[in-house]
């Protein structure tokens, strides 16, 4: 494998980071591959979609960065997906950013942390929040790939280069291994041209980082939060759920397996 620990990240919000790191994970599980999820963002959708309430647990993502004493071996959960845990995401992610502001080793807490647990799983998938933050900071120092999901929406690429500069910004300035694994085109509407205009768009700038494989907008995955698991758990036969499949083959190619 070419990446072992992936952040899936994109300062927008609402463009399908969550909802691709579920179902990649969920697809990848099927195939027999084990996966921790990272939760990042406060408002932990992830850690909700696969199963688990934020709002009972005592320790999360949060404490792991606030304090020097909690590790990820104190928050680890069972997800809903077989093959898969996750470090869930708690408020007090909120407060991490003014936290740990002045600390010297702001940037890679994440990374440190994760050295104990990560050889455990196949991947580590690190969800980010919409915001350039020391979070994503921290993510992306712990990472050795990104995969960034694009709507295929007029605007989407817009902001696009800024992240893929940042991202450049962060392999300098911190983390030699980065690699962006791949763009992945998300909600793609069969109904207009639009949503076709931007894919040719992205593989006219960004070329073999695209994927092949397209997700295509449906009210199937919008459901997801009902089901509190992937779409390939809930409904198997769906073509959205075939389309995460395909992704997850891609995927495996792609880093080489
Ligand atoms: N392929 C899709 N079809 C329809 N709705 C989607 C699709 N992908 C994501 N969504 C919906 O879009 C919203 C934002 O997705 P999400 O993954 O939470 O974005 P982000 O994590 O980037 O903020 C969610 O309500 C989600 O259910
Ligand atoms: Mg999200």
């Amino acid at each position: 494998m070419k990446h072992h620990v992936i952040s899936f990240a994109n300062q927008k919000g609402g463009v399908g980071k969550t909802t691709t790191c579920i179902n990649l994970a969920g697809a990848l599980s099927h195939k027999g591959k084990s996966v921790l999820l990272v939760d990042m963002d406060y408002q932990s959708n992830l850690t909700l979609g696969v199963g688990v309430d934020p709002e009972v647990i005592e320790k999360g993502m949060g404490e792991v960065l606030l304090f020097r004493d909690t590790s990820f071996r104190d928050i680890i959960l069972k997800s809903s997906i077989p093959d898969a845990d996750i470090a869930p995401g708690t408020m007090s992610l909120s407060k991490v950013d003014i936290n740990i502001a002045s600390r010297r080793d702001r940037h890679r807490i994440l990374h440190d942390k994760l050295i104990e647990v990560k050889d455990k799983y196949d991947y580590v998938f690190i969800d980010c929040p919409p915001a350039f933050n020391l979070l994503t900071i921290n993510a992306l120092s712990a990472s050795d790939g990104v995969l960034i999901p694009v709507q295929c929406y007029p605007y989407s690429l817009s902001g696009l280069n800024t992240l893929l500069e940042i991202i450049e910004d962060i392999r300098y300035a911190y983390n030699f291994d980065l690699e962006i694994a791949g763009i992945i085109p998300t909600s793609y509407d069969t109904n207009t041209k639009l949503s076709s205009e931007v894919v040719d768009e992205l593989y006219r700038r960004y070329g073999g980082k695209v994927y092949d494989t397209v997700i295509k907008k449906s009210v199937k995955v919008a459901e997801a939060p009902v089901h509190r698991k992937p779409i390939v758990d809930y409904a198997p036969w769906h073509p959205v759920a075939k389309a995460y499949m395909e992704l997850a083959d891609e995927f495996l190619k792609r880093e080489g397996e």
